[in-house]
């Protein structure tokens, strides 16, 4: 055998694979289980949506489109950032269509970050972020948020986290694992730190449509930020799309002309019958958005009044679908908890840990799942708390 390891560069030794792929492997193993660690919508993509896809097949659109994604795509982009968010991007040169937000989380990271500089990363939060600052070469700074100040990103805190090498703000809200919302107010707090400190903000914006209540607010829509801000989005979570691999970047020209070389390289395009498809969600999907979100509404509501049925502390999440409940009184870890009640109550959740040291005594359940899934899971769940 020879010595791979010899062969294999740091930055890859220096990551590892994210322990929710450990957790997805090990429900397999439990016969009978209900996962609620899925972090992807259980509905099947709209038909409409399909069917524009196979038409462009037929049609023989089977070659790539420009880099940066089809123009038509792009100018739908364009018009929905523009009717839904009131932001404007050119589409000839502001707006790139990647392979899903993560191709867009790492070609951004990679066009900006250098070895050395460092990047804001508001903890919990997605497991991606810190990997691919780490393979850009730079270093990840986690900015812990709290469950008292339901999880939402303090200026005090992230100011106290800003060293002279800080360059990016990730901005991942609303937020996987915890389902907080920024407001508006709450961003214009932010806004003024990134501005006192000069930084680059990457606004991870996937959940947008997902929030219940309360509007998204598009951090580069706040004042002075429009030209400070990557903002990441796509189609897998709004749209139920997450096999097309389609994502965006919107940026001001300057910094998408730069992303644009690194992700030439990287993947050349998205795939077209996946644009194609998204240039059909874009026109037409509102309705299935409104339709999927109102399911995931009352799946909101049921786990939330369940969670605390059961004496668990969980604030109400607003975004995404997530709750993201306290186990802290069960005195198990997290890691702890959510193995004994995959084995011993045959309901799967993902630890908090997984998504960093203040996911500690949290586990994500997502309710990216049936109602009937859902009744059964908490139905297990209420009987599992008894036996602690
Ligand atoms: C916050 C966040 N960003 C990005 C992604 C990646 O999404 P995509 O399927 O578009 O690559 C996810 C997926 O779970 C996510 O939760």
């Amino acid at each position: 055998m020879l010595d791979y390891g010899k062969f294999v560069a740091k930055r890859a030794k220096d990551i590892e694979i994210s322990t929710i792929r450990y957790f997805f492997s090990m429900v397999k193993e439990v016969e009978g289980a209900i996962s609620l660690c899925i972090g992807e919508p259980d509905f099947v993509t709209p038909s409409h949506i399909n069917q524009a896809a196979v038409q462009s097949l037929d049609d023989g659109r089977t070659f790539y489109t420009a880099n940066a994604g089809h123009f038509r795509l792009r100018q739908e982009i364009s018009n929905y950032l523009n009717r839904r968010y009131q932001l404007e991007y050119k589409p000839e040169s502001e707006i790139i269509v990647t392979v899903g937000a993560s191709q867009a989380i790492d070609v951004v990271i990679r066009t900006l970050i250098e070895p050395g500089d460092e990047v804001l990363i508001p903890q919990p939060s997605f497991v991606a972020y810190g990997p691919c600052t780490i393979l850009a070469g730079g270093t990840p700074v986690y900015v812990p948020t709290y469950l008292e100040d339901n999880f939402v990103l303090k200026a005090d805190i992230l100011e106290k986290y800003i060293s002279p090498r800080s360059k990016l703000l990730i901005l991942p809200y609303p937020n996987n694992p915890t389902g907080a919302v920024m407001t508006e107010n709450e961003l214009k707090e932010i806004a003024s730190v990134v501005k006192k400190y000069d930084l680059l903000v990457v606004a991870d914006e996937i959940y947008s449509e997902l929030t219940y209540g309360i509007e998204h607010t598009a951090f580069a829509g706040i004042e002075g930020m429009w030209e400070r801000t990557v903002t990441i989005n796509g189609f897998s979570k709004s749209y139920a799309m997450t096999g097309w691999r389609l994502g965006y970047v919107a940026a001001p020209e300057g910094l998408a002309q730069e992303i644009l070389k690194v992700h030439q390289y990287n993947v050349a395009c998205a795939a077209t019958i996946s644009q194609y498809a998204g240039i059909e969600a874009m026109k037409n999907g509102d309705e299935d958005i409104a339709a999927m979100r109102a399911r995931y509404d009352e799946r909101r509501k049921y786990l939330l009044t369940s969670l605390r049925e059961m004496g668990l502390n969980c604030f109400e999440p607003r975004g995404a679908f997530y709750a993201f409940p306290s186990i802290k009184e069960t005195g198990l870890s997290s890691e702890e908890f959510a193995k004994r009640i995959l084995w011993e109550g045959k309901v799967a959740v993902v630890p908090g840990s997984a998504f960093g040291e203040t996911g500690e005594g949290f586990v994500r359940l997502s309710y990216a799942t049936s109602m009937e899934n859902l009744e059964e899971a908490v139905r297990r769940m209420k009987g599992f708390m008894k036996t602690l």
